[in-house]
């Protein structure tokens, strides 16, 4: 009976591709559909919690239920995590994050040229990077999309953005990442693998998920 695993908890779920703007009518984005994040959002509100869905671009339908902030561009992102940072228990970045933005965006749109054009990128900040130097008592999740090198980035990511679990994703993989209604992760802590899990549905894989941080975070409150 999963019904009671997250009761009186506050769950912060990112989902979606952030867009960042080149000018009214064009922009950079990427092939998030957020089923990834809808999944967990969903997951964690049948296990009881209080969820807040914070979503950017997505191409999927939003479970049904769930407080959601639409948000557009990276910065957007991170203010609305930021702000609920404090209140909540967990935190699940299953967003796929701009990271970089033009360095303007044009009022007016872009009128064709002869000549070649070149669009001038800044970085975006780190969302899950800044929340992991914020962090108080927080459980925060992150995930890694992967094309090579999954152990490796993913261990690092982890412990660059101070993490205590990381879900990596080989996105070559078939069956696995953006698009999907199934997922291939492999979930990690900060001493190395945890769990790789076979090719399930990105509902069975969010289960999982909230399952192991629930006992983690059991773990954590007797250790206190
Ligand atoms: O939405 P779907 O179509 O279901 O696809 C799911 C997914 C492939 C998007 C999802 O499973 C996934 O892997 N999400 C993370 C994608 C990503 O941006 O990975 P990354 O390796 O670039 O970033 C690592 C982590 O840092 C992520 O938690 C990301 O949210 C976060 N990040 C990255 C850059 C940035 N500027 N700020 C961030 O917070």
């Amino acid at each position: 009976n999963d019904q009671e695993l997250l009761r009186g908890k506050k769950v912060l779920v990112t989902a979606g591709g952030t867009v960042e703007r080149i000018d009214p009518v064009r922009y950079l984005t990427n092939d998030s559909s957020g089923k990834m994040g809808f999944a967990i959002a969903e997951a964690a509100h049948l296990m009881g919690a209080d969820v807040t869905l914070v979503m950017g671009k997505t191409s999927a339908m939003p479970p049904e239920g769930i407080r959601t902030v639409k948000v557009e561009s990276t910065q957007q992102m991170l203010d609305a995590v930021v702000a609920r940072l404090r209140e909540m228990d967990v935190v699940v970045k299953a967003a796929a994050v701009a990271d970089y933005r033009p360095v303007e965006q044009a009022e007016q749109k872009i009128k064709k040229k002869e000549e070649a054009m070149i669009l001038q990128l800044v970085k975006n900040p780190d969302i899950l990077q800044t929340i992991g130097s914020m962090k108080t008592s927080q459980f925060i999740i992150g995930f890694a999309a992967e094309t090579e090198n999954i152990d490796e980035y993913a261990l690092d990511k982890l412990k660059r953005k101070n993490c205590d679990l990381l879900v990596a994703n080989d996105v070559t993989q078939e069956g696995a990442g953006f698009g999907t209604d199934t997922n291939v992760v492999r979930i990690y802590d900060g001493s190395g693998l945890v769990e790789a899990l076979p090719v399930m549905t990105k509902r069975e894989v969010a289960r999982q998920l909230l399952i192991l941080t629930v006992q983690r975070m059991k773990k954590g409150e007797r250790a206190n």
